[in-house]
């Protein structure tokens, strides 16, 4: 069966003989150390589950949820109030909140909002692979704007060429950032939102992992910045602050007329989140934040360990101030590839190659710190193992 063309036009996943080689190493009963994915091991908390259970018991909830493709009147409204405590930033719940099956949905749809097939869409690499793909499916063509490690894994704006701003019509970013752990700042944020006006690019600033920050100080978002909510939007999740990946549950906040043509794709798309989970999402919202807290904490000790143990090992590497992400350069002379398989061949651990995320993400790999502690203690061990002289 011959499949649509854009399908073909996504590229390969570049991690998928990695993966084909860690199935073969476990089928032979080799014990692989996984720190490749960012899916948090610890349970959702006890509260949001408890709510689930009395909500789903409801037979209302059992019904296409209220205001469907808008997420339920009380959720928005939950993230609105969020917002303002969080951010100082006031948001309307009718017109400039929704909730999204994750936030892997938002990136879809704000591209079939906004991207017009042949429209450039701006990108930072190394980025969010979904973000490619997304805007391939809406037609648009992709282009990379590099972060790089002197500029603080923030784009230059100043770099980009005006005839290429003036061709875009948006512009992907992630902060806190994945697979850097970068974070971005209220002064980049100011120069984003006016650059995005002067050259009419809409921004879709992704923050999935928006809480992981470990410096409270350091919390920012870009609807804070004056005029941003005129120019993009911000997603959210509760998958990574609340440990609730496989419930499926994001929000998307800011301009209105974003707002309102990613809630047309959604009406004609799903019928939005099932009630009960949207129930237990306000209860994760309004009382579980202690949980981001617990896991930052948890998050911490193992970032520690893991940059003490490359540091003893001859690197001088600084941890991140956000995500559970650690973006780790290669020894010298050696690619992302080339160090992914040496850590998986002698240590039997897998990590991300850099360039899975980009080609400005050559000379790095990611390792995720959502691994049980023993794990990664374990991981440790091995790499140091592996790599002593
Ligand atoms: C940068 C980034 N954005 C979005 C997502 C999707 O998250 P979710 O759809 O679970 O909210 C992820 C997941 O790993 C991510 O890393």
């Amino acid at each position: 069966m011959q499949l649509a063309e854009r399908l073909s036009k996504i590229p390969p996943y570049l991690f998928m003989e990695l993966r084909q080689k860690v199935g073969k190493a476990r089928a032979a009963g080799v014990d692989v150390i996984s720190l490749g994915v960012g899916d948090p091991v610890e349970p959702t908390p006890e509260g949001i589950i408890e709510e689930l259970s009395r909500q789903a018991r409801n037979a209302a909830n059992h019904q296409y949820p209220p205001d469907e493709e808008k997420g339920m009147g009380p959720f928005r409204q939950a993230v609105a109030d969020f917002y303002r405590a969080r951010y100082g930033v006031s948001l309307d719940p009718a017109t400039e909140v929704l909730a999204l099956i994750g936030s892997k949905e938002g990136i879809h749809h704000f591209c079939l909002a906004r991207v017009n097939p042949g429209d450039v869409v701006l990108m930072t690499d190394p980025g969010y692979p979904a973000y490619r793909a997304s805007i391939l499916m809406a037609g648009g063509e992709p282009h990379s704007i590099p972060i790089l490690p002197e500029g603080g894994y923030l784009p230059k704006l100043s770099d980009i060429p005006s005839d290429l701003a003036r061709k875009a019509s948006a512009l992907f970013l992630c902060y806190p950032n994945n697979p850097t752990g970068a974070l971005a700042t209220k002064a980049f944020y100011a120069d984003l939102a006016r650059w995005a006006k002067d050259y009419d690019v809409a921004i879709c600033q992704d923050g999935a992992y928006s809480e992981m920050v470990f410096d409270p100080a350091d919390r920012v978002s870009f609807l804070q910045a004056p005029g941003a909510m005129d120019v993009g939007v911000e997603l959210g999740s509760l998958s990574k602050s609340y440990n609730m990946t496989g419930w499926r549950l994001g929000m998307v906040m800011g301009n209105r007329d974003l707002i309102a043509g990613i809630s047309k794709v959604k009406e004609n798309t799903d019928s939005g989140v099932f009630a009960a989970i949207q129930h237990a999402g306000i209860r994760a919202i309004q009382a579980e934040n202690g949980n981001i807290d617990k896991m930052l904490g948890i998050y911490r000790k193992r970032q520690q360990l893991v940059v003490d143990t490359f540091n003893g090992l001859g690197w001088s590497f600084q941890p991140p101030k956000g995500t559970f992400y650690l973006w780790l350069p290669t020894p010298k002379g050696m690619s992302s590839i080339e160090f992914t398989n040496l850590l998986f061949d002698k240590a039997q651990v897998v990590v991300a190659a850099g360039t899975a995320y980009g080609k400005f993400g050559e000379g790095f790999v990611r390792l995720s710190l959502a691994v049980p502690d023993g794990r990664l203690a374990e991981a440790m061990e091995r790499i140091k193992k592996a790599l002593a002289k």
